[in-house]
């Protein structure tokens, strides 16, 4: 019973946004892992081109403390805060570092952002198994009428299969900004983006303040955009210098997720993508309706949806309402369901109950299908069959756990077909 109360309240926090919502993640399984780090070398933070030059360059060692710390300067700290800025040129290989503002409680606590990027340093290279990329990539950064630079594939990208592995370049305590002075803050972001490995590169991303003559760019890029994702259980601003690249939809062609033990985050095509057509990500949580969109987008991006669901006709735009509407709602009355079912000592209510939660389930399944909201539908299918069979129905629900299964499969043999 626990793994299926685990996965429906999986799946309800999936499709209800959390208050604090940044750019989503996706809670699903990682598909398919390679040892990366057995390669002696990376490929550059931003391009592919800088590989070959990175490998050769070597860094310096002057600046670390000890032979095993990953800080290649002196810590940064401003004011009267505990918040330093700390910087790595080669924590993930020769060039591709890491700048990170973080403060502990106190003076001497080290932050969790800042352990884990030592305990990244210190790990032996064979437990790091960052996925490998497909190189040449599939994909080019382009100008974009009306949207600034987007990504766009540059050969077809199938279903399923990761063809992006981006790292972390800038971390920033959630917090920071109002734990300090502005004129500090603007220092720190200053520091770290500075000297950083790729700054330069860094300093080209999107702007999106209406006063950029005021705003630092380094600010105006981390507000624009960074994601919001967990290191340690805090809650830190995060910049993946290609992600950035990739324009939002409501509707995307892909996907990305975060692994906070190795600064790691990985693009998954959620459909084939076809050479020429524009790679997207939502920025906000799936499910959201077009109201909820517009406004997590203004206030924390800056920009007003124009994908093809928010600029669809209006008929179009309430009916993809409704159902995001009506999703969030079954959600939340199955786990109630599910909660009451597994509560009750009578063995007829329980099953009542669970009968009804399977009901409720099976037509959030069909919506979610409908709606298009996510890349495969073998969770769901896997979490009815669940629920379905502990309901009564057995064979009910393992034609479902099948389903769920073939689904599942189906996806992942798509996406390693095109494997290199
Ligand atoms: C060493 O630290 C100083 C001051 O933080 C910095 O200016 C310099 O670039 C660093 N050297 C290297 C090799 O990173
Ligand atoms: C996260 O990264 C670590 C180290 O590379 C790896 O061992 C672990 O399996 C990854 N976790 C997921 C969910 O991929």
């Amino acid at each position: 019973m626990a793994s299926l109360l685990w996965t429906l309240a999986t799946l309800g926090a999936a499709l209800v946004p959390p208050a604090n919502a940044g750019r989503p993640q996706d809670s699903g399984e990682y598909i398919g892992q390679k040892p990366l780090l057995q390669m002696d070398c990376l490929p550059g933070p931003l391009t592919h081109d800088a590989y070959l030059p990175s490998c050769l360059s070597m860094t310096s060692n002057a600046n670390r403390t000890t032979p095993s710390s990953p800080w290649t300067h002196a810590p940064y700290c401003a004011g009267a805060s505990h918040y330093c800025v700390h910087t790595s040129n080669d924590l993930y290989g020769p060039d591709r570092g890491v700048s990170i503002i973080d403060g502990g409680t106190s003076k001497d606590e080290k932050s969790p952002a800042v352990l884990a990027a030592e305990r990244i340093a210190a790990a032996d290279a064979a437990t790091l198994t960052v996925r490998k990329e497909p190189a040449p990539p599939p994909w080019e950064v382009r100008n974009i009428p009306g949207k600034g630079k987007g990504m766009v594939a540059t050969r077809k990208i199938l279903r399923g299969q990761v063809f992006m592995v981006d790292r972390a370049a800038v971390v920033a305590d959630m917090n920071f900004p109002q734990r300090m002075e502005s004129a500090d803050g603007r220092a720190m972001l200053h520091e770290a983006f500075h000297r950083h490995p790729a700054a330069e590169q860094l300093l080209t991303l999107a702007r999106s303040s209406l006063d950029p003559e005021n705003v630092p760019a380094p600010e105006d890029i981390m507000r624009t955009n960074s994601f919001t994702l967990e290191i340690g259980g805090k809650s830190y601003m995060i910049l993946f210098p290609r992600i950035a690249r990739i324009n939002h939809a409501c509707r995307p062609s892909a996907l990305t997720r975060f692994n906070e033990t190795d600064f790691s985050n990985t693009v998954t095509a959620f459909h084939d993508i076809l050479p020429g057509e524009e790679i997207s990500i939502s920025y906000s949580s799936f499910g959201l309706t077009s109201e909820q969109r517009q406004k997590t987008l203004l206030s924390k991006w800056g920009f007003d949806c124009t994908c093809s669901l928010c600029t669809s006709p209006p008929a179009e735009l309430t009916a993809s309402d409704a159902r995001r509407t009506k999703i969030q709602q079954l959600g939340g009355k199955a786990i109630k369901l599910v909660e009451q079912g597994t509560s009750s000592n009578d063995k007829e209510v329980a099953k009542k109950k669970l009968r009804r939660a399977a009901e409720v389930y099976a037509e959030l399944v069909e919506t979610v299908e409908e709606e298009a909201l996510v890349p495969h539908m073998g969770d769901h299918y896997e979490a009815l069959g669940r629920l379905v069979a502990v309901a009564g129905d057995l064979e009910k629900g393992k034609e479902w756990l099948r389903r769920g299964k073939q689904e599942r499969e189906e996806y992942e043999k798509a996406g390693k077909e095109d494997e290199l």
